[in-house]
């Protein structure tokens, strides 16, 4: 009996197209351009009257076997693949807002997308309104009549909050504007998009859909579910019109992923569609040793707090229990008591590693208050939940022993 292949085999089957001579990873296509015999056939690939590929800033063969797998692991709908986690977020904001537009904002975001809306969308007349992404009647009270989109991380990173997305959902569809939802440090192993009632989902696929620190990327889901045909947004009509539920992929595909040219490489493609298959396995681990981890964390007497949504008496909880199925992810955040004694534990590590990234399978540490988060005032610290002794901790996927005993050791030293 034939059934519809479910998440653990979309890892490592969805999307794949055959190798030569019977290869069965995805082959790197590691060119730039590709040749018609005739002129009329080139011209029908360009005006979409056939299918086929043109130039690698456009589409790819590699890539495109990654964007399928990652569409279908979010319950459906097309995927971009993007140079970057930044870039898939730059390119999926680009393709919904004009000047003049204004995007609502979880105020407890990775600072890169805090100094993209910030920092550079405000020179460009897109200005951005942060809000408790917990306070859901600030969230609905934020909404006016230019706001063109509500953004929300599904997991705060660093703050490691845990919003309630479909809740989220309901007030921005009831406002008639998408949720786009960063699912980076949640991934689609803890809830797909559909699960979460997203209109379209970013991540920075350099954390866990690569799994092990060797790639920059980054993708945009289209789940095709927003209705574009509204008059807050004019420019998606000639869109709308040819490609319906799927307007928001024509215009960035046409227009902004094209022209701005944050496309994925061939290689990394090939890199995060090996990375994926093993998502599943490394996630549960990663959520197992995470959870291990905070345990130890909250009952060490030199640990003055732990942010951790699977321990029971943290203030997510509930919320992320209801969302994710019990899984809380691989993230934890611990208060050392002071920035001297936070350096102190990261300096005492022997097999963690003090970097800014996270989602590799080795266990990574950062005291972001001094790195990156360095560039924010106290104020805007605060909102994102960055005090001075917090440690942001990226549990791996070691022997969770050996984990524990290298904090240990760092613990008992200060
Ligand atoms: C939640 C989140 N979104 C986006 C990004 C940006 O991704 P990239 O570094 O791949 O550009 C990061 C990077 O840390 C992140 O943590």
């Amino acid at each position: 009996m034939e059934t519809t292949p479910r998440f653990d085999t979309l890892l490592i089957h969805g999307g794949s197209i055959p190798g030569p001579a019977g290869a069965t990873s995805v082959p790197i296509v590691q060119s730039s351009s590709y040749a018609y015999e005739k002129a009329e056939e080139l011209e029908d690939v360009f005006r979409g009257r056939a299918v086929g590929q043109v130039y690698t800033r456009i589409g790819n063969p590699t890539t495109e076997a990654l964007e399928k797998r990652l569409a279908l692991l979010e319950g459906g709908g097309t995927a971009i693949a993007t140079a970057s986690g930044m870039a898939a977020i730059t390119t999926a904001v680009l393709t919904i807002l004009r000047a003049g537009d204004e995007i609502l904002a979880s105020s407890s975001l990775f600072g890169g997308t805090f100094s993209l809306f910030r920092d550079t969308l405000s020179n460009y007349g897109i200005t951005t309104h942060f809000v408790d992404p917990l306070d859901l009647s600030a969230v609905a009270a934020g909404v006016n009549e230019r706001t063109r989109l509500l953004f929300v991380e599904t997991i705060g990173n660093p703050k490691l909050d845990v919003p309630d997305i479909p809740a989220l959902a309901d007030i921005a569809h009831a406002a008639g504007i998408p949720i786009l939802v960063d699912s980076t440090v949640s991934t689609p192993w803890l809830a797909t998009g559909a699960q979460l009632g997203a209109d379209i989902l970013t991540y920075s696929t350099s954390k866990y859909i690569n799994g092990t620190g060797t790639t920059i990327g980054g993708a945009i889901v289209d789940r095709g579910v927003f209705n574009w045909n509204s008059p807050k947004f004019p420019h998606f009509e000639p869109f709308h019109k040819k490609y319906r539920a799927f307007a928001f992929t024509a215009r960035a595909r046409k227009l902004v992923h094209k022209d701005v040219g944050a496309c994925a490489a061939p290689f990394n493609s090939f890199l995060l569609t090996e990375g994926i298959q093993t998502l599943a396995l490394r996630m549960e681990r990663h959520c197992a040793n995470a959870l291990n981890l905070a345990r130890f964390l909250a009952a060490h007497p030199k640990v003055a707090w732990v942010g951790y949504s699977g321990l029971e008496d943290s203030p997510h909880h509930a919320v992320a229990s209801r969302l994710y199925g019990g899984r809380h992810g691989g993230l934890l955040v611990f208060g050392a008591g002071d920035k001297a004694s936070a350096f102190k534990v990261i300096n005492g590590l022997n097999m963690a590693k003090n970097l800014a990234n996270i989602g590799d399978a080795k266990t990574l540490v950062i005291h972001p208050a001094s790195t990156i988060c360095a560039d924010y005032n106290a104020e805007e610290k605060a909102l994102m939940g960055v005090t001075e002794d917090l440690v942001r901790v990226s549990v791996g996927i070691e022997d969770s022993r050996d984990i524990i005993a290298d904090f240990t050791q760092a613990l008992d030293a200060i």
